[in-house]
């Protein structure tokens, strides 16, 4: 297949981007080839790219940032993704988009499922949710992956946040009132690559397995790195970070499920390869 990609330089487009190289024809639209923001340019060079697929990572994806530049969450995440829908349809490509757990409101006690009604509660969830919607009227072939709470190599991530904060105290405050479900972008790389060569279509859950609160998530860090530090579990309230955020936004990969496709790892699991990947792993 023929694959044009935008959002190469970022965390999943770091790991994504290789992985589809090794099996596939690929055009990489970093930024300074491409700002999706400008219609004219996406249009011109998905045409030259004469792509299958684009494959659409490029966001804005700084969730607090959103709160106070919407203009500019909007600006990539809803027109950015519109333009790339309009330029893939009119090149006669599909479009794979990733989206976000926080398209949901995170008043549901169960998984949600790929059906459930979005309603996001912060800039960053609606500027994602309209990029899917401009995503399913504008060009009929597309593949929307939600995602959550990801973590990888090349980019600074909640593991490194708390693996430099636990160097330097001996109790962090790490909050305990969100749940959702980790997720390692070598992983989320792997099931988009299936994904794209089965053919898929339509909305895709996929994370690793299980879920914890960012609490949960920072002490098996830390343990598994065997480091002294306490982290001690606050309410969000401590932080007054300016984004509200689900307090529950764990994804049912449901259409794996009906599909019979093997999910993803448990997330532990995951973040045990990752540390190891990172040189020191757990011992
Ligand atoms: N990170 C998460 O926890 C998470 C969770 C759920 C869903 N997702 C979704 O997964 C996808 C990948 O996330 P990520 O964490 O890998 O994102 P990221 O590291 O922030 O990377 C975003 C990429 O988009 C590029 N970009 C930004 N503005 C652009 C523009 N106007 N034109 C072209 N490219 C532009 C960036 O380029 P520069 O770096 O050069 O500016 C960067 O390469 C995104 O769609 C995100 O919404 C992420």
């Amino acid at each position: 297949m023929r694959i044009a990609m935008t959002g190469t330089t970022g965390m999943l487009g770091q790991v994504l981007c290789p992985l589809l190289s090794r099996h596939h024809d690929i055009q990489p639209l970093p930024i300074d080839r491409l700002d999706i923001t400008s219609l004219e340019d996406t249009r011109w060079q998905i045409a030259q790219a004469r792509p299958d697929w684009v494959v659409h990572v490029a966001a804005f994806t700084q969730v607090d940032e959103a709160e106070t530049k919407p203009l500019e969450a909007y600006r990539i995440n809803a027109v950015g993704t519109r333009n790339v829908a309009i330029a893939a349809q009119e090149a006669g490509a599909g479009v794979v988009y990733f989206s976000t757990d926080y398209v949901f409101n995170g008043r549901k006690k169960e998984p949600y499922r790929e059906w459930d009604a979005p309603n996001p509660i912060n800039h960053y969830g609606q500027s994602k949710l309209a990029g899917e919607i401009y995503v399913q009227t504008l060009c009929p072939k597309h593949l929307i992956i939600r995602t959550s709470w990801l973590f990888g190599p090349g980019g600074i991530n909640f593991v490194e946040k708390i693996l430099q904060r636990a160097a330097q105290n001996q109790r962090i405050q790490v909050v305990d009132d969100q749940r959702g479900s980790p997720t390692f972008t070598l992983d989320l790389a792997d099931m988009t690559l299936k994904l794209l060569e089965r053919g898929s279509q339509g909305i895709y859950h996929v994370t690793n397995l299980g879920s914890c609160t960012w609490h949960e998530f920072a002490r098996e860090i830390v343990s598994r790195r065997n480091l002294e530090t306490t982290v001690v579990p606050v309410n969000s309230s401590a932080f007054s970070a300016p984004a509200v955020r689900p307090e529950y936004s764990v994804l049912d990969n449901y259409m794996l499920k009906c599909e019979g496709i093997p999910l993803l790892p448990p997330w532990q699991d995951a973040v045990a390869r990752y540390l190891r990947s990172t040189g020191d792993g757990p011992r």
